[in-house]
């Protein structure tokens, strides 16, 4: 039995075939229509955007606008494949502004459903109905604007057809799909009707302010009230929009949205940047949210490569993954008790008070004058600042690296340094209001710490809370610092990837910064001559291939400083102060002041969160107070 037909005739194929050829790419299902309908109303300048449902988008959807309308005469060019009024020449689509630009969609949901236009221009007498299956044009009843109804979607294709979900589930993502317009587009209004009952409405809110606005009637007031402000420039790339805290991550990936020019993206690189910049006051596997705008030169990230263009691929993703990165990062920085007081600039952004710190961490008098483990070692470096003598800090960090298991017997003594900070201790209520996280009250049961302020009650977790300080300490010694490395007596070769190696030759400089040396042996085979003194124990190979894949994707800044937090936040771990250690008031005050001017001192290092408030209204309720 022959496998192959008998040969035919090669034929062009039919107009319609080929725009249902290539409505399979664009058209998946009622959601990448109402997609691709809301994109050109807005690209038509629409301010008011209605939609109306039947069947889940299934049996009707259709898409009302007040935009300027299409002319008569070009009402069946509109349908036609390759189509378009909003480019003429290769330069326009280099620099392409609008959502729509491939002049396909018409064509290609009018080859899988029955479609009609409806459309009136600025001083036209009246409107047109053009009929998509017969071609038919006659005048109708309309004020200037556009209505595409499209009806039986899929009727013509039953293949696809039976890959549609339920009416519910294909509504959701028809309104999924206006409400990621909905969040770049403030100043336009949109309302969503499904069989007869309103079901979404968002008006529009000019400007600044509405913007917000219209992230809370989308997304809910949680998500503005438990996200913070980002507005970051890095090279050509802008970033700005909001950021959840912490605190407001999901268990799914369903609230992270993403636009470039305008434009909703899914892209890994955007992901990816997103995530690492959580990735240290993260738990486990939530997920983040946010609702992030970069703007960027159109010439540097492409459109036009997927049809749907939902994708992009960007000249520098390497530039763009930094600029996501750090935009989050450094707005999630700044702790959340100067919020309290509502003074969101009260500590400057980006660095911790280096003499809080200092004050906070530096051994007592008592201490031996030579320190004897690492922490004790570690807190004699930190808090000697006003000398930084590179030399000594590399000699300092060798010895921290090389004694990480002398420590966890070690509980860090402290004392809050008065002469710095003299209102510390003095406990007056004026101070207590002054101070977000308040005044230390008492510890309980050797594991929390209880503070007085303003709104109630703080509680913090005083291990999670020091654990995130020292941690945060460390990370700022060694900035400029690198990772010792010891070498292998005999050397781990293994076969590599043409990628693997290109990768060990192009960041053999990097590599080294990581404790990892790495040549080649042979067009095929990599050899690890020396690992990081810490990880010595471990796979090596495993190691180097995991660090070549991750140097691969990302920049290698990001990598670097991923390895280096990884190995601090475990050194931090058992170098902060213990459970059951009783605080004294001015230990627990020096703690508490410490957190309030610490980065990220609002989770531990492995997310959970370091304090509480409780305020008067929910100790009042558990009263029934007032009432
Ligand atoms: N709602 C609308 N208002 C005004 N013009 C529209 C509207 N929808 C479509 N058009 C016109 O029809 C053309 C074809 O639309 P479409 O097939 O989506 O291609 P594209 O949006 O890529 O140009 C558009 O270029 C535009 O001129
Ligand atoms: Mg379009």
């Amino acid at each position: 039995m022959s496998l192959t037909q008998p040969r035919r005739t090669i034929r062009e194929l039919p107009d319609v075939l080929i725009s249902q050829i290539a409505a399979g790419e664009v058209i998946e299902r009622p959601a990448s229509v109402v997609r691709e309908l809301v994109d050109n109303a807005l690209d038509a300048g629409a301010r008011h955007i209605t939609l109306r449902l039947l069947g889940g988008g299934i049996r009707l959807i259709s898409v009302e606008d007040d935009g300027c309308g299409i002319p008569v005469e070009e009402l069946p060019v509109a349908l036609k494949r390759h189509a378009t009024s909003k480019i003429v020449s290769l330069e326009d689509l280099e620099s392409v502004a609008t959502m729509g630009f491939r002049g396909e969609a018409l064509a290609a949901v009018n080859s899988v459903s029955e479609m009609s236009l409806l459309s009136r221009t600025e001083g036209a007498a009246t409107a047109f109905l053009l009929d998509g299956q017969t071609g038919e044009v006659r005048p109708a009843a309309r004020a200037v604007g556009t209505t595409v109804e499209v009806k039986e979607l899929f009727f013509s294709t039953p293949a696809r057809r039976h890959f549609l979900k339920s009416e519910n589930t294909e509504l959701a993502h028809c309104i999924e799909a206006v409400r990621r317009h909905a969040l770049v587009r403030s100043e336009v209004s949109f309302a969503i009707w499904h069989e007869g009952k309103i079901v979404e409405q968002w008006r529009s809110h000019p400007g600044e302010a509405g913007w917000n606005q219209r992230l809370a009637d989308v997304l809910g007031e949680d998500f503005v009230s438990s996200s913070v402000n980002i507005d970051f420039r890095s090279g050509p790339v802008h970033v700005r929009g909001r950021a959840g805290t912490p605190d407001a991550a999901r268990a799914r990936a369903d609230q992270q949205f993403a636009y470039v020019n305008g434009r909703f993206v899914r892209d890994k690189v955007i992901t990816h940047g997103a995530r690492s910049a959580y990735e240290d006051v993260l738990h486990g596997q939530r997920q983040p949210v946010y609702v992030l705008y970069l703007q960027m030169d159109p010439t540097r990230v492409d459109v036009n490569v997927h049809p749907t263009k939902i994708e992009v691929r960007f000249r520098d993703s390497r530039e763009v993954h930094q600029a996501m990165r750090h935009a989050i990062e450094r707005a999630l920085a700044v702790p959340r008790a100067q919020l309290l007081t509502g003074n969101e600039t009260a500590v400057p952004q980006g660095k911790l008070t280096a003499d809080a710190a200092a004050s906070f961490l530096s051994p007592t008098p008592a201490a031996p004058a030579t320190p004897s483990t690492w922490s004790q070692r570690g807190m004699a470096f930190g808090s000697d600042r006003s000398n930084p003598d590179p030399a000594k800090a590399m000699a300092d960090l060798k010895a921290l690296w090389g004694q990480a298991d002398q420590i966890q017997e070690h509980t860090p003594s402290w004392t809050p340094n008065t002469d710095k900070a003299p209102a510390m201790l003095s406990h007056n209520e004026n101070a207590a209001q002054e101070w977000p996280l308040g005044r230390a009250i008492a510890q309980l049961q050797g594991v929390y710490v209880l503070a007085e302020n303003s709104q109630g009650l703080i509680v913090v977790d005083m291990h999670a809370a020091h654990e995130r300080i020292v941690y945060e300490r460390l990370k700022q010694q060694l900035d400029t610092t690198r990772i010792t490395s010891q070498p292998l007596l005999i050397p781990a070769s293994f076969a590599a990837t043409p990628q693997e190696i290109t990768t060990a030759e192009n960041c053999a400089e990097v590599l080294q910064q990581l404790g990892l040396e790495v040549s080649a042996l042979s067009a095929k085979t990599l050899a690890v001559r020396a690992v990081p003194t810490s990880l010595a124990q471990g796979d090596a190979v495993e190691l180097t291939r995991s660090v070549l894949a991750e140097l691969a994707q990302h920049d290698a800044a990001t990598v670097v400083q991923r390895a280096q937090n990884e190995i601090l936040a475990t050194m931090a771990c058992h170098g902060a102060v213990r459970a059951n250690r009783k605080l004294t008031l001015d230990e627990m005050n020096a703690l508490l002041r410490q957190m309030e001017a610490t980065e990220r001192s609002d989770q531990c290092n492995h997310g959970r969160p370091t304090w509480r408030q409780v305020s008067m209204r929910e100790l009042d309720a558990l009263f029934l107070r007032g009432r």
